[in-house]
């Protein structure tokens, strides 16, 4: 039996306007905290709930005897930085789910992950950033390409007008991405090809679960996820994926292959394509991945690889507590 501390958020007060950008994620920390412990009580340990404030420091600390922590917040106060809860966790001496603080602000900015992957020789498309529509065009970059805001997620800010062909549409979709979300934009190569979802479970062994296809259904004319095709939860997944031993194999070896160049401990969820060859490519990390069990892409395929919600936490709690011991004797 491990005491437990559970760090969540309430369900968050937000306007109108941007329930309606991101009509689901907003509440998904207090749903998800409510899953967990339940998985986590099956198992007979002990749960203390930490909500997350600007006293999360000292909540943790007053918290007592606590073995492991498992963290489900996202941000304090409307502001989605998921490492600045990773950053207080750190800071204290008890192991918790999750990667650190570098990982995930890497990972938070695409343009940052990007880079370190390119770095580790992991393939991805090329990539520039834009801070203003005016900038010049890297040589290396060719049409199609694909628009995106540097550091959102639930596809924000992606729509069918993310593909672009020409150097007018890309300017205007920059401006775009600019002025709504108020940060630079994105631009890479475009992958045409089908579109994976990959779990990555385990710290000093990581395996990948059964992979899921993502399609889109026909009726909407694009193999773009883009934000109203997320939020009507249209996608269809195909898990395990109908793909070829030698598909999976490199789909599975190039996640664990990004996943080890960011440093990630104990889980992700990662975003492939293939190119226009039909080799696998990384489109992002996600190392918070969400964990409502039937709606988010991990759960599913952890059930699917023989992992119930009580097993994948008990996974989740072992592995950082013998990655914690390990550090610790090092
Ligand atoms: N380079 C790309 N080429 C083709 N499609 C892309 C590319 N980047 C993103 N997409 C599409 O946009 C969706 C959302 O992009 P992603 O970077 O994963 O954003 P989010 O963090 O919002 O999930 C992807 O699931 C994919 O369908
Ligand atoms: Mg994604």
């Amino acid at each position: 039996m491990y005491k437990i501390g559970l760090v969540y958020n309430e369900p968050q007060k937000i306007t109108a306007a941007e329930k309606k950008l991101d009509p689901r994620s907003y509440r998904q920390p207090a749903i998800i905290a409510d899953y967990i412990e339940e998985a986590f009580v099956t198992r007979g340990h002990q749960i203390t709930r930490i909500p997350a404030s600007l006293n999360l420091l000292q909540d943790i600390l007053a918290a007592d005897g606590l073995d492991v922590i498992f963290n489900v917040c996202t941000g304090i106060n409307s502001k989605q930085e998921q490492a600045n809860i990773f950053a207080l966790l750190e800071l204290v001496d008890i192991p918790f789910v999750g990667s650190g603080l570098s990982t995930q602000a890497t990972a938070l900015n695409k343009a940052n992950a990007s880079a370190a992957l390119a770095a580790a020789g992991v393939p991805i498309s090329e990539f520039q950033t834009f801070f203003s529509a005016e900038d010049s065009l890297h040589s290396n970059m060719d049409f199609p390409m694909f628009v995106k805001p540097l550091h959102e997620g639930s596809a924000l800010g992606i729509t069918v007008d993310s593909l672009v062909e020409n150097d007018r549409d890309l300017r205007q979709q920059i401006k775009y991405v600019i002025k709504n979300f108020k940060q630079p934009a994105l631009v890479e190569g475009y992958l045409p090809g089908r579109e994976f979802s990959v779990a990555v479970l385990g710290t000093k062994n990581p395996k990948v679960l059964p992979i899921t296809e993502l399609e889109v259904p026909e009726e909407y004319g694009t193999k773009i996820q883009t934000v109203d095709i997320k939020a009507e939860n249209a996608i269809k997944r195909i898990c395990p994926a109908e793909i070829s031993e030698e598909l999976a194999e490199d789909i599975a070896d190039t996640a664990l292959q990004a996943y080890t160049a960011l440093q990630c401990s104990e889980l992700a969820r990662i975003d492939v394509r293939l190119d226009k060859n039909g080799k696998p490519n990384i489109i992002e990390i996600n190392t918070m991945p969400a964990l409502e069990p039937g709606y988010a892409h991990y759960p599913l395929m952890a059930e699917v690889g023989g992992y119930s919600m009580s097993d994948l936490v008990e996974t989740l709690i072992t592995e950082a507590i013998e990655a914690w011991e390990q550090k610790k004797a090092a």
